[in-house]
């Protein structure tokens, strides 16, 4: 796995309700990034690549398997942390997500964004574009 020392674009998480507007930042800040940034869909990942124990009838999801998870992340050269989030409406509500993000990283890396229209979408991905950018020029990387 290469460390943060060696990788030449960050890994940049994007957590959040279902229905948030996720994929859509994450595909629209892949082709604005000024660093080659490939967008994994996890929940996708987890059922295409199997990285899962199992189908859960009950809550009618699959049960993801966090170790293989982080073995295939492994494998492509970038750490992935994961937090299994069990997702739903009361989960917005209660802030649950923001919560175990700020719970499981560092808290000046995690960054909440409001996402209600369009110039919010324009606007986030522009401050993400900026901070790749000081990330770059930090590492020395800047073009
Ligand atoms: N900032 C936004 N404002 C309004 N609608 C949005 C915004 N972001 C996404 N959407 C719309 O909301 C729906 C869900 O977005 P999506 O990116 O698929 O969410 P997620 O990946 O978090 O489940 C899509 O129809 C998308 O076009
Ligand atoms: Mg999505």
């Amino acid at each position: 796995m290469s460390d943060s020392t060696s990788r030449k674009s960050p890994i940049i998480v994007i957590t959040g309700t279902p229905g948030t507007g996720k994929s859509t930042h994450a595909q629209l800040l892949a082709e604005e990034s000024p660093v080659p940034l490939q967008h994994i869909n996890v929940g996708e990942w987890v059922k295409e690549k199997g990285l899962h124990e199992g189908y859960d009838e009950e809550w009618q999801s699959y049960t993801v398997d966090e170790d293989k998870v982080r073995a295939r992340a492994a494998r492509m050269h970038a750490g992935y942390p994961l937090k299994k989030i069990q997702e739903n409406n009361e989960a917005e509500i209660m802030d649950v997500v923001i919560d175990e993000a700020r719970a499981s990283y560092a808290e000046p890396i995690v960054v909440e964004l409001k996402s209600e229209g369009m110039e919010d979408l324009q606007s986030n991905v522009a401050r993400i574009v900026q901070w790749i950018e000081a990330w770059q020029k930090d590492r020395g990387l800047a073009a």
